[in-house]
């Protein structure tokens, strides 16, 4: 049996809370807890210290987060930076789709809440060949080996969320989904026409098909609503939408009201530009948000610096 490289863990359910907070004393801190299900992107809680873990569990017990908190993945921390890979498959054979890099606290600098993203970018300049070899040899194939060898007929995408650790990948997370805010930098950079590829999985010529991608660099910025991830108001009108000529702009929390587009979530838009280099895709994204406005708009404006 090949074992993916993933921190060490254990899970436990609801009535397990008291071997759960056994396994909490036995891990150096910090300590990650998962609740294993849908928790809108808030579902992971990064404890740094036993006794704000073992709160935290108990709260999770207690339906913090509904039904996704009634098991809770209990992990060991890996100190590293993260990267996010998508491959498309249809159950035997993948493609790598570009690389991905999301941001997914609230504050510039990686400080504050965590959010579902709120900026991402593709390429990511920390990904050499070691760990790309790495990163397929030791993760993508005995992840797609093992869903065909327990006869999942599996085809879409799969979306590995990763670690790098020295030089080393590990698993964080897998989806059954491409991500976001990543598809908006990945699907910018990817030239192949995406439905030919879909249609490819079904009709089962996947590989056939070479995966090409723009040289760019592509930037995405989440222009939030004030105050996410906690409380926001909506409703708010978004001006100068139509003035836009360097960004591409994903409508996610809009509306139509009155002929007009409204505010009407916590993350309402993704504002996405290629440039020949990292930091001129970022200009370009910063220019747009800028000039974007609706009342408490909010954005980082560092995504991708650490990279630069
Ligand atoms: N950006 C992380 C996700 O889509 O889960």
């Amino acid at each position: 049996m090949v074992l993916i490289p993933t921190g060490s863990y254990q899970a436990f359910s609801k009535e397990e809370k008291a071997s759960a907070l056994e396994y909490i004393d036995t891990l150096p801190v910090p300590i990650v807890l998962k609740a294993d299900g849908l928790a809108s992107g808030k579902g992971v809680i990064i404890a740094g210290s036993r006794e704000e873990a073992k709160q935290e569990i108990s709260e999770m017990f207690a339906d913090k987060f509904g039904s996704a908190g009634e098991t809770v993945v209990i992990e060991e921390f890996l100190d590293g930076i993260e990267y996010s890979v998508f491959v498309i498959t249809d159950g035997k054979k993948f493609k790598m789709l570009p690389i991905a890099k999301d941001y997914k606290r609230i504050g510039e600098g990686d400080t504050g809440k965590n959010t579902g993203g709120m900026g991402a970018v593709s390429p990511v300049t920390f990904i050499n060949d070691d760990l790309m070899i790495n990163t397929v040899l030791k993760i993508i194939q005995p992840t797609i080996s093992g869903i065909w060898s327990k006869d999942i007929d599996y085809k879409g995408f799969l979306f590995f969320g990763l670690i790098k650790k020295g030089n080393e990948p590990y698993v964080i997370e897998y989806n059954c989904r491409m991500g976001d805010p990543e598809s908006q930098v990945v699907f910018f950079r990817l030239k192949n026409d995406l439905i030919d590829l879909l249609e490819s999985i079904y009709k089962g010529n996947l590989e056939d098909h070479a995966i090409e991608h723009v040289k760019e660099h592509a930037v995405t910025i989440v222009m939030a609503s004030g105050g996410y991830p906690d409380e926001y108001k909506k409703d708010y009108k978004i001006s100068n939408l139509g003035n836009i000529t360097e960004s591409t702009i994903f409508y996610a929390g809009t509306k139509e009201k009155d002929g007009e587009f409204v505010t009407s979530g916590g993350r309402v838009l993704a504002v996405s530009s290629l440039g020949k280099t990292l930091e001129e895709a970022l200009e370009k994204s910063l220019k747009t948000c800028e000039a974007i406005d609706f009342q408490g708009k909010y954005y980082r404006k560092d995504i991708g610096m650490d990279l630069m």
